[in-house]
């Protein structure tokens, strides 16, 4: 965000009064904001607010009223903006913008902007349900606009339904991830943040989700094993996220000391690499997605001792086998409705390993963790990642905590699942 430009346009919706919060967000993240409000915006919130907010002065009409004859130019405004965010976008600017009609600051803005369009949509349910509204958003997204969905939730008509305006820090981090370099979002089919997310839809319901989190521990004899450092806290946020939207989740953790995070969720405790395997088998023919977040043994003694090992050379051999691949195993037998998510931990050539890992075993996404990155990895309770698609996409998500992260990484594969379903049903 630092350094961006953002156009916030504001029109006449109950919901303006969050335009305050959102350019106080946006500037925070570092964004210069200037802030176009139609002539009825500003009967819900003052010119003068978001102007001491934004550190411009808000503009309205296309000439000012000082009888010199100056001008607003729109086609300034337009071109200046690295992204134009039209929030609250009521029925009546949806309509404006849909039709061209260049009758105002704002849509004449609109009609000259060069960059990516984003409208956040604010109204009743039935305003926003109605064929004149949803033809309206319909074409503005044939025109390659980007729609922020309302949420649902209580109206402030007292209804309940949705219409309600995304939250400001959900459509910050809409901007701040589509507007990180790095992310090469593919607009068919990539896997990246979807602005038409809505969690209060339970985008899940219905769908079987097969998690696999935590370390393993291979045996050496009865009282030695082999692990790593995996505590399971993204697996366990991830479970957390997907009940929350709807989903069956059925976890199989190996040792890790976190409570379940909701009752709902079926736990299948499991020690060792090859006991993982076995119940991620047992339970992916009902899985529409699948997760891999644990960190699974590589290999494992190949002669567990049936007693404790005694001290006695100076040097003493492990021997170990391979334990079984579970990702490219299931990633085999992955059917085309399924969609197989990973997860990596690379030290060297990340985004080639990655890439690499993503392909061999037939996942549809690869989170990469990197150790590099501070405050990422094993048993932070912050992590960064990277996450690839099979079209070549690449995004990076900013460090933030697990649970946040969780959140991103499901509506990331939400939009996944979707763009799934549409291919094989067309
Ligand atoms: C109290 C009140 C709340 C309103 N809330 C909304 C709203 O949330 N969404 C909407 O599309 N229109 C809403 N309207 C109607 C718009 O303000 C009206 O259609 C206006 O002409 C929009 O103009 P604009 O798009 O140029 O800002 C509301 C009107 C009133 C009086």
């Amino acid at each position: 965000m630092q350094g961006k430009r953002i156009l916030l346009g504001v029109s006449g919706s109950i919901a303006a009064y969050k335009a305050a919060f959102l350019v106080r967000l946006l500037v925070k993240a570092g964004a210069e904001v200037r802030v176009v409000m139609t002539a009825s915006a500003r009967e819900f919130i003052t010119p003068l607010t978001l102007s001491t907010l934004s550190k411009h002065p808000v503009l309205s009409e296309f000439t000012t009223t000082d009888g010199t004859g100056t001008w607003n130019n729109h086609v300034e405004l337009g071109l200046w903006a690295d992204v134009v965010l039209i929030a609250p976008a009521s029925a009546r600017t949806l309509a404006r913008c849909a039709h061209g009609l260049a009758d105002d600051l704002l849509s004449a803005v609109y009609l000259s902007a060069r960059c990516p369009v984003f409208f956040a949509p604010a109204m009743d349910l039935d305003m926003y349900q109605h064929p004149a509204t949803t033809e309206n958003l319909r074409r503005l997204t044939s025109f390659g606009n980007r729609i922020i969905e309302a949420e649902s939730g209580e109206l402030a008509s007292g209804l309940v339904g949705q219409g309600r305006m995304a939250e400001p820090e959900r459509m910050v981090r809409v901007l701040e991830i589509f507007l990180t370099p790095e992310n090469t979002p593919n607009p068919l089919k990539g896997a990246f943040l979807s602005e038409n997310f809505s969690r209060e839809n339970a985008p899940f319901r219905g769908l079987g989700v097969l998690i696999t989190a935590g370390p393993t521990q291979e045996a050496i004899d009865p009282v030695r094993f082999i692990s790593n450092q995996s505590t399971g806290k993204m697996g366990y946020a991830l479970a957390a996220e997907l009940q929350a939207v709807g989903a069956h989740v059925t976890l199989v953790s190996g040792p890790v000391a976190l409570p379940l995070p909701h009752p709902d969720i079926r736990l299948v405790q499991v020690r060792s690499a090859q006991q993982m395997f076995e119940a991620a088998q047992a339970h992916f023919t009902n899985a529409d997605v699948v997760i891999l977040s644990a960190a699974v043994a590589d290999y494992t003694p190949t002669h567990p001792a049936d007693r404790k090992i005694k001290k006695k050379e100076a040097v003493f051999t492990i021997e170990l086998s391979k334990t079984v691949d579970i990702a490219a195993t299931l990633g085999q037998q992955k059917r085309p409705d399924q969609v197989l998510v990973g997860f990596a931990l690379e030290t060297d050539n990340e985004l080639e390993n990655a890439r690499a890992k993503l392909n061999s075993k037939n996942l549809d996404l690869i989170v990469l963790n990197s150790l590099q990155d501070p405050g990422a990895g094993f048993g932070h309770d912050t992590n960064q990642v990277t996450v690839l698609d099979r079209n070549g996409g690449v995004q990076k998500i900013p460090l933030q905590s697990k649970q946040e992260l969780a959140k991103d990484l499901v509506e990331i594969i939400a939009k996944l699942v979707s763009s799934t379903r549409v291919v094989l049903k067309s």
